[in-house]
């Protein structure tokens, strides 16, 4: 039966960690898969996540299955981050803690197909890579909103609301919370404001895609455009992820949450959801989202995080400082000056498919096609040499 098989080529962004690792240049610098990184280059395990490991280790009596939702506190705590306190009262909203944001977005997709096997989901152009495949062979008919100018680096903000306001009413619009993936420009708040007023006018659903809560703004601005929706619209679908704000990549830590219009049909979407993780991966993994449990809900811990999460918020903005000031003195005739525009992990860095492989061939600096980069792979140690190779393939 195998035999039927073709090969798949491995994605793009995975692909980077490994032909980073085997590299054997001292000066290579990767810019490619979405992980936190310090001044040092490590992705190191937040503090508050190592006390809380060690209380869970100290404390936890039994590894019994806990039920396809997950850790009920879990869930109540992640709907207050993202929809804001008074939301674990709200029975309109019901949350299932999943394997990540991924396990989040697929799971959501096939609720979404339950519902309406013909469902459409309107998709940033562009959006994250695996938003695509995630999303569209779950069975999603994906349609393209335009997002991006690469020439002027910046949001085509026209083209999104006309493209948009051709969308039927129940259509589905993919929306990236904060810090979007790839481009690393998110809404203006009067944006949000103008999006919501035609998803209420054309009566479309928001799926909004919250992966990196913590690394824009703050913790509490990032929820900007969730929690005016929330206020606004009678449905909506939120994934969340705790792999970057809490750096529990591996963990696998997330939480899918529905808005429903009342208490009764919002019984009927959390049974529906209950019933595609069992199908799907039954259960979801327990240790990391009791990991996170415990910092939100111990006073001290949650500072400390908080703390963390600020530090890692503030590093990240501070090179990209560096960055278009090195540009500006090795490349004086380009305009770099939309990087610091950007906010979260990534950015465009506008160059080419071939000069993105020249600078990975000649200079061992490793990013996206699409010329994406992580801003946590810069150091103030290699800001200069990569300043350096983007001005030597330009
Ligand atoms: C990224 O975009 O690099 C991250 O979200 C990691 C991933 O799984 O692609």
């Amino acid at each position: 039966m195998f035999e039927t098989l073709e090969p798949k080529p491995g994605d793009a962004i995975l692909k980077l960690i490994g032909e980073h690792k085997e590299d054997p240049r001292a000066e290579k610098i990767d810019l490619g898969v979405g992980v936190y990184r310090d001044a040092e280059g490590n992705t190191p395990i937040l503090n508050s996540v190592k006390k809380a490991e060690h209380w869970l280790v100290g404390t936890q009596t039994s590894k019994a299955y806990l039920g396809s939702r997950g850790d009920i506190v879990f869930c109540d705590d992640v709907e207050k981050l993202v929809f804001g306190d008074d939301a674990a009262d709200d029975d309109r909203i019901s949350t299932v803690q999943s394997p990540g944001g991924s396990g989040a977005l697929r799971v959501g997709a096939e609720l979404i197909l339950r519902a309406n096997p013909d469902a459409v989901m309107w998709v940033s152009d562009p959006t994250w890579n695996n938003h695509i495949p995630l999303m569209g062979n779950a069975g999603l008919k994906l349609q393209p909103y335009p997002y991006y100018d690469g020439e002027k680096n910046s949001i085509r903000f026209d083209d999104m609301m006309e493209t948009l306001g051709t969308a039927n009413a129940g259509e589905i619009v993919l929306l990236h919370g904060c810090c979007h993936n790839p481009t690393g420009m998110d809404l203006s708040r009067d944006q949000w404001d103008l999006v919501t007023d035609l998803v209420e006018e054309r009566s479309l659903m928001p799926f909004i895609d919250i992966a990196y809560q913590g690394f824009a703004e703050g913790l509490e601005d990032d929820t900007y455009g969730v929690r005016l929706m929330y206020g606004r619209v009678p449905e909506m679908i939120v994934t969340q992820s705790c792999s970057k704000n809490f750096g529990l990549y591996r963990d696998r830590v997330g939480a899918l949450s529905f808005l429903s219009p009342d208490a009764d049909t919002a019984k009927v979407v959390d049974s529906q959801a209950l019933s595609l993780v069992r199908t799907i991966y039954s259960l979801p993994p327990d240790h990391g989202a009791a990991v996170v449990s415990h910092i939100l809900n111990d006073e001290e811990l949650r500072a400390e995080w908080l703390g963390e999460l600020a530090g890692m918020r503030k590093r990240l903005q501070s090179m990209r400082k560096l960055l278009v000031e090195e540009l500006k003195s090795v490349a004086p005739d380009h305009d770099f000056s939309h990087i610091a525009l950007t906010t979260g992990m990534f950015c465009y860095l506008g160059v080419t498919p071939e000069q993105v492989a020249a600078l990975k061939k000649d200079r061992g600096v490793y990013l996206v096609d699409s010329s994406r980069i992580n801003v946590c792979g810069i150091t103030e140690g290699n800001v200069r040499y990569l300043a350096e190779s983007i001005a030597s393939v330009l």
